[in-house]
Parts: structure tokens; sequence; C-alpha cells
């Protein structure tokens, strides 16, 4: 659906880019001739992912173990990308997460969870958004988010609160910084199979069903899909975009707000014929 040089010369950096939605972003920048860098904490699935990536005729990845939890190796890891050249755009996709209920969890656990998709993204950002405005170079930030930052979750509260605090921040840096050509986007997908989400946020086949029946299309959302949407909203295409968060979900936030929207999986066609008055609809 792109040309093969969409993404030519651009240098972007993906957070938690050796597995999962993070590694599928980086196959799809790389066919698009994007010089890319994965992070991630695991040496091991850095190197391997790396090693995978390498294969894709494009582009060209590199690897950086780094815990974006910790600020200062983050400026290490920025300083030695921008050693090589400055980066065009950053992916803040690693996250934490896991189901419990709120009562369970210890301190350590929500710091753990909003350390990792908060400070993180905020580690990242400012450290790229401090180069680009110093250097008055352009730059772009794309977020993954979720369906359930704007509304909360139950059972997910710390990255419920995690996400809500990077919507916040791309909204508003969206207007701070976007006089000085740096765009902030987010994406917020619904369900994607991934081995680190469904282990942890559903874990059982009959939590899967559930999810897949209240979806509009019936289906979860691919890594395919989401990674055209990435690639599209750091994209020159689509440089008028600053400050959206792009939700990906299939429509099943909207099923889930609309009042009568269950009716269709728990009323069946006799119901509905008898709902009907007896006339017939011109
Ligand atoms: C209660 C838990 C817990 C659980 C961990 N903790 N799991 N508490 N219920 N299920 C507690 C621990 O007991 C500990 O607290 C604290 O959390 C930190 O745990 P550690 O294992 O020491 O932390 P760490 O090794 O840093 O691992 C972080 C993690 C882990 C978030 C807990 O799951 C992780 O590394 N995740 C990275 C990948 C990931 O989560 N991917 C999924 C993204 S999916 P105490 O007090 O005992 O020390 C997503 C959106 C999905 O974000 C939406 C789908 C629609
Ligand atoms: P995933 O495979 O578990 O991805 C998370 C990645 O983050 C891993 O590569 C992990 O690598 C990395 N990471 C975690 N903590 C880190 C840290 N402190 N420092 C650096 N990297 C760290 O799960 P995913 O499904 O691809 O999720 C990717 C993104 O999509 C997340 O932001 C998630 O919230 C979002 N999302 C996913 C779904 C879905 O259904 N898949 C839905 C909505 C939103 P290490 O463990 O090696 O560090």
């Amino acid at each position: 659906m792109f040309q093969s040089d969409l993404l030519a010369l651009k240098r972007i950096l993906i957070t938690g880019g050796g597995t999962g939605l993070g590694k599928g972003m980086a196959e799809r920048f790389l066919e698009l001739g994007a010089t890319v860098y994965i992070c991630g904490r695991r040496q091991d699935v850095l190197k391997q992912a790396a090693a995978e990536l390498a294969l894709i005729s494009h582009g060209s990845i590199s690897a950086l173990p780094c815990d974006v939890r910790e600020r200062a190796a983050v400026g290490d890891m920025i300083e030695n990308i921008w050693r090589e050249g400055p980066l065009d755009a950053v992916v803040n996709n690693a996250a934490g997460n896991f189901l419990a209920r709120t009562e369970d969890l210890s301190s350590h656990a929500f710091e753990a969870v909003i350390g990792i998709v908060l400070m993180g993204t905020l580690h990242v950002t400012m450290a790229c958004g401090r180069r680009w405005l110093a250097e008055s170079r352009p730059g772009t930030v794309l977020n993954i988010s979720a369906t359930y930052a704007p509304t909360g979750s139950a059972y997910v509260v710390p990255s419920a609160i995690g996400k809500a605090g990077v919507e916040a921040l791309t909204r508003s840096l969206a207007v701070e910084w976007g006089n000085r050509g740096i765009r902030m986007n987010a994406i917020a997908p619904g369900p994607i199979p991934t081995q680190g989400a469904f282990s942890r946020v559903l874990p059982r086949p009959d939590l899967e069903q559930a999810a897949i029946e209240r979806n509009p299309l019936r289906r979860f959302g691919t890594v395919r899909e989401l990674a055209n949407l990435a690639a599209f909203l750091i994209s020159d295409g689509s440089a008028y975009i600053n400050g959206e968060v792009v939700r990906m979900d299939g429509g099943e936030s909207l099923q889930g707000a609309g009042e009568f929207s269950a009716l269709g999986r728990l009323l069946k066609e006799e119901d509905w014929r008898a709902l009907r008055p007896n006339k017939q609809p011109s």
C-alpha cells in the first residue's frame, strides 16, 4: 500500500522493538527503506530479532539494550544513536501490563508498569525532543497507547494510568512543540495477538473468545495493520496530523459505549421479528 521508499533516509527508534508490535513495525519500516534502531531490556531477544530483521534487504537495523525506566540509560542510548546521526522519529512502544485486582497491587507493581509506560515514554521523548529543539531539526513522536486510556479500565489500572498520561503528553507537546517542527501522535490499538500482551491480558481461550465476540468485526487486529498505520503516521505523508490519537480497534470501543449495541448478540431473528409492528417496512 506504500511506495517502497516511503521511509528512505528516515532514522527511527522503536522502544520494545524486539518483540510483538514493535518488531512488526521494525520489519515494515525496514521494508520501506528506514534505518531502524530497536531497544529493550533482554539482550538475547534483541539480538535474535535484529538477526531476523537484518534479512530484510531494504534499510538497516541496530539493536541497543536499554531499560527505558532509567533516564540515564536512555540518555546514553540516544547519545550513542546521535553519534551515528540524528533520529527523525521515535516510536514509544515499550510497555508493561498484567491483569490484577487493584487491591492486590503493591506500590512496586504500580511503579513497574507506570515506570515503563509513562516514565519510559517521557525519558525517550525528552531526550530526543531536547536535541531536535536545540538543533532546529524536525522530529516525529508516535506513542503506542491503548483504547482504555480515555475511559480507564478495571483490572489493568497501572497501565490505564500510564497510557492516559502518555495521551496527555502527546496532546500537550503537539501544541507546545508543533511550531518548532515536532509532531506528536499516538495509536490506540485494540487487541492484536502478540505473545507479550495475550499471555498477560487475555491468558485463557474463553477470554480471547469473549474479546472476539464483542468486536463488531469479529476478529482481532493484525500486526501488519498496526505497522502500516504507524508507517503512515511517521511518514511525511501525514505531515499535517499532529496531536491525534488514532484508535484502531475494529469499532470495539464504540460497541462498548452504545447503549443498545449488545442487543446484536442478545436478540435473535425471532426476537427482532416480534419487536416489529405488523406492517412491513416500505
Ligand atoms: C500482581 C504483579 C503481577 C500480577 C507482577 N506483579 N505481576 N502483581 N499481579 N500478575 C508485581 C510483582 O509482584 C512486583 O511487586 C512488581 O509487580 C514488579 O514485578 P517484577 O516482575 O519485579 O517487575 P519487572 O521484572 O520489571 O517486570 C515488569 C512487568 C512484566 C510489567 C511486571 O510483566 C514485564 O516485564 N512486562 C513487559 C511486557 C508486557 O507487559 N507486555 C504486555 C503489553 S500489553 P512486588 O511488590 O512483589 O515486588 C499492553 C496492552 C494490552 O500493554 C491491551 C490489550 C487489549
Ligand atoms: P510485547 O511484545 O510484550 O512488547 C513490549 C516490549 O516492551 C517488549 O519488547 C519488552 O522487551 C519491551 N519493554 C518492556 N519494558 C521495557 C523497559 N523497561 N525498557 C525497554 N523495553 C521494555 O507486547 P506488544 O503487544 O507488542 O505491545 C506493544 C505495545 O502495544 C505496548 O505499548 C502495548 O501497551 C501496546 N498495545 C498492545 C496491544 C495488543 O493487543 N498487543 C493492545 C493495545 C496496546 P523486554 O522485556 O526485553 O524489555
